[in-house]
C-alpha cells in the first residue's frame, strides 16, 4: 500500500457540529487533507504465526522491522524473531508449564498471560518487570483454564500501549481432549485460524504512531498484514478472533449478513454453538467462531467486516471523525477486516458442528457471598480515567478479596467513553447489564467485557487457588491508552 492510498480524505467538521458531552469535548480538528483513492486493492496473504508447544517455552522480545508501506520499513517489536506479534503458544490443560521471557528491548517490559489463571508472581503484570537484557522465568504452574484462545502481551505500566502497538503480543491456545474440541475444526492455519485484528497510524517516516492521543489507526492489520486475504477451504472454518486494538470496538460480521456460530468466549467453549450475524468485540476480547463455507463456490470470496458505521460516540471508533485524538479513517464506517477466498475442501474437513460443546456451570448472581461496586469516571481533573475517582498507583491496594470467595462485581461507567473492563486471575460470568439483556454470545466464561456510558455491568467470579498477602492482580480498562492513563486498580487475594 502506498502512502497515497492511506492519505486522508477531505473531511470538514463544521464548527459546533460536534457535541461536547460530560467533561471531555470531542476535539474538532477542522479541515483535513486530500481525497480517497480508488485504486484496486492489492491483497497480501494472511500471516499465520508459528506454533510453540511442549511445557517449557522460551520467548525473547526484541525490536524488528516490517515492510508495510512503500519506502522505509516500519520499526516494530516481536517475540522470537517475528517482525510483528509472536509465536502461538499451545498449552495443554493440566500440564505444568514454565516460561523464560528475555527482554531484548531497549527498555523495561513485562509479559502477561491474558485470561490465564496463574499465581500472582507468575502473572506478568506491572509488578513483574523484566530489566533490559534479563530473563524472567515464571512457573512451573498448572494450566487450569478451559480450552480456548488466550494471549500474551506486555503490561509495563505507562508503556503498555506503545509496546503492544509496536507489535508485542502473541496467542496462547489451550487445548484439551474433550469430544467437542475433537469435533471442531482444529487444523491450525488451515481451518482453525488465529486472527488478531488491530489498526495502525503511521508517521511521515512510516513508523507506527504510539502516543496516547493516537489510539485509533487508519489502516487495518490482520496478523500484522495490511489488506490481508486468506484462502479458506469450503468447509467449516474456525476463526479465533482477538480484538487487538488499542481503543476500537468491532461490530463484527460478514458480507451478506451471513450467519456464523460463536463456539467459544474468552475463557472456554460455550454450551452450544450460538448463531449470530454480528458480535461486538471490545479490545482484549476473544471469540472463537465457526463459519460454514461448505456450500460456497470454489473461487468465490467474502469479507469479514467491521460494521462500525452508525455507531454512537461511546462505541470505540464510533466517533464520526476522520482524524485527531478521537478520529481515524476507519471511524464510523463499515470496513473489511479480512478477505476470505474459498478454496478446495481438505480431506479432514469437519462436516457438522456438535450440538453440545460444553456444560458450563456459570456462576449465578445467587452464588455470590460478597459484592462490590466500581465506578469508572472522570476523576478530580474532569478529564482523568479513574476507578472511583483515583488513578492507578502501584503502591495502593484498591480491593482485598478472600481466597475462595464468590463475588459479584458491578462496574458502572459514568464516563463519556465506552470501556473494556478486564480482570486478571479469574474467568467470570456476566449476569446483568443495566442497558438491557446480556447478549446470548457473551453467556460463557469471560475475562473482558464491553461497557457503554451510563451502563452498569455485573459479573460473578470465584477467586480460588492463589493467595498472596502483598502481591496484587490487576483490573483495568483494556483500551490501552486508558489503562496507561490510570484506569487500572489492583486487588489482593488473601487466605
Ligand atoms: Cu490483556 Cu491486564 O491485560
Ligand atoms: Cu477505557
Amino acid at each position: 500500500m502506498t502512502k497515497r492510498e492511506i492519505s486522508r480524505r477531505t473531511f470538514m467538521i463544521g464548527a459546533g457540529g460536534l457535541v461536547a458531552a460530560g467533561a471531555i469535548a470531542w476535539a474538532a480538528k477542522g479541515a483535513l487533507t486530500t481525497s480517497p483513492s480508488a485504486s484496486t486493492t492489492v491483497r497480501n496473504p494472511l500471516n499465520i504465526p508459528p506454533v510453540l508447544d511442549g511445557t517449557e517455552f522460551d520467548l525473547e522480545l526484541a525490536p524488528s522491522t516490517l515492510q508495510l508501506l512503500e519506502g522505509a520499513a516500519t520499526p516494530t517489536y516481536g517475540y522470537n524473531g517475528e517482525s510483528f506479534w509472536g509465536p502461538t503458544l499451545r498449552w495443554k490443560k493440566g500440564d505444568e508449564v514454565t516460561l523464560n521471557v528475555t527482554n531484548n528491548l531497549p527498555e523495561m517490559t513485562t509479559t502477561h498471560w491474558h485470561g490465564v489463571h496463574v499465581p500472582q508472581d507468575t502473572d506478568g503484570g506491572p509488578h513483574q518487570m523484566i530489566e533490559v537484557g534479563e530473563t524472567w522465568s515464571p512457573g512451573p504452574f498448572k494450566v487450569k483454564n478451559e480450552a480456548a484462545t488466550y494471549w500474551y502481551h506486555p503490561h509495563m505500566h505507562g508503556t503498555t500501549q506503545m509496546q503492544v502497538t509496536m507489535g508485542a503480543g502473541g496467542f496462547i491456545i489451550i487445548d484439551d481432549d474433550s469430544p467437542a474440541s475433537n469435533a471442531l475444526p482444529a487444523e491450525y492455519g488451515i481451518d482453525d485460524i488465529p486472527l488478531v485484528l488491530t489498526s495502525r497510524r503511521f508517521d511521515d517516516a512510516n513508523a507506527f504512531k504510539t502516543d496516547r492521543q493516537t489510539a485509533y489507526g487508519d489502516v487495518m492489520l490482520a496478523n500484522g498484514v495490511i489488506d490481508a486475504e486468506f484462502t479458506a477451504p469450503a468447509q467449516l472454518v474456525r476463526f479465533r478472533i482477538l480484538n487487538g486494538e488499542v481503543e476500537r470496538f468491532f461490530n463484527l460480521g460478514f458480507t451478506g449478513d451471513r450467519t456464523f456460530y460463536v463456539v467459544a468466549t474468552d475463557g472456554g467453549l460455550v454450551d452450544a454453538p450460538i448463531p449470530v450475524t454480528r458480535i461486538r468485540m471490545v479490545p482484549g476480547e476473544r471469540y472463537e467462531i465457526v463459519v460454514d463455507l461448505t456450500n460456497e463456490p470454489i473461487g468465490s470470496s467474502l469479507d469479514m467486516m467491521a460494521f462500525n458505521s452508525g455507531q454512537v460516540n461511546g462505541f470505540g471508533g464510533g466517533e464520526p471523525l476522520s482524524d485527531g485524538e478521537f478520529g481515524s479513517l476507519l471511524n464510523n464506517i463499515d470496513f473489511p477486516l479480512l478477505r476470505i477466498n474459498v478454496g478446495e475442501p481438505t480431506t479432514s474437513a469437519r462436516t457438522s458442528l456438535p450440538s453440545v460443546l460444553a456444560t458450563n456451570a456459570l456462576w449465578k448472581a445467587t452464588d455470590a457471598t460478597n459484592s462490590r461496586a466500581l465506578t469508572i469516571d472522570h476523576g478530580e481533573h474532569g478529564s482523568d480515567f479513574t476507578f472511583d475517582g483515583h488513578s492507578y498507583d502501584m503502591s495502593v491496594i484498591d480491593q482485598t478479596v478472600q481466597l475462595g470467595a464468590i463475588e459479584s462485581w458491578a462496574i458502572t461507567s459514568n464516563h463519556i467513553f465506552g470501556h473494556a473492563f478486564h480482570i486478571h486471575d479469574v474467568q467470570f460470568a456476566i449476569v446483568s447489564r443495566s442497558s438491557g439483556e446480556v447478549a446470548d454470545y457473551e453467556r460463557g466464561w469471560k475475562d473482558t467485557l464491553g461497557i457503554m456510558p451510563n451502563e452498569t455491568v455485573t459479573f460473578i467470579a470465584k477467586f480460588e487457588d492463589y493467595a498472596d498477602p502483598t502481591l496484587p492482580y490487576m483490573y483495568h480498562c483494556h483500551m490501552l491508552n486508558h489503562e496507561d492513563g490510570g484506569l487500572m486498580g489492583q486487588f489482593l487475594v488473601v487466605a
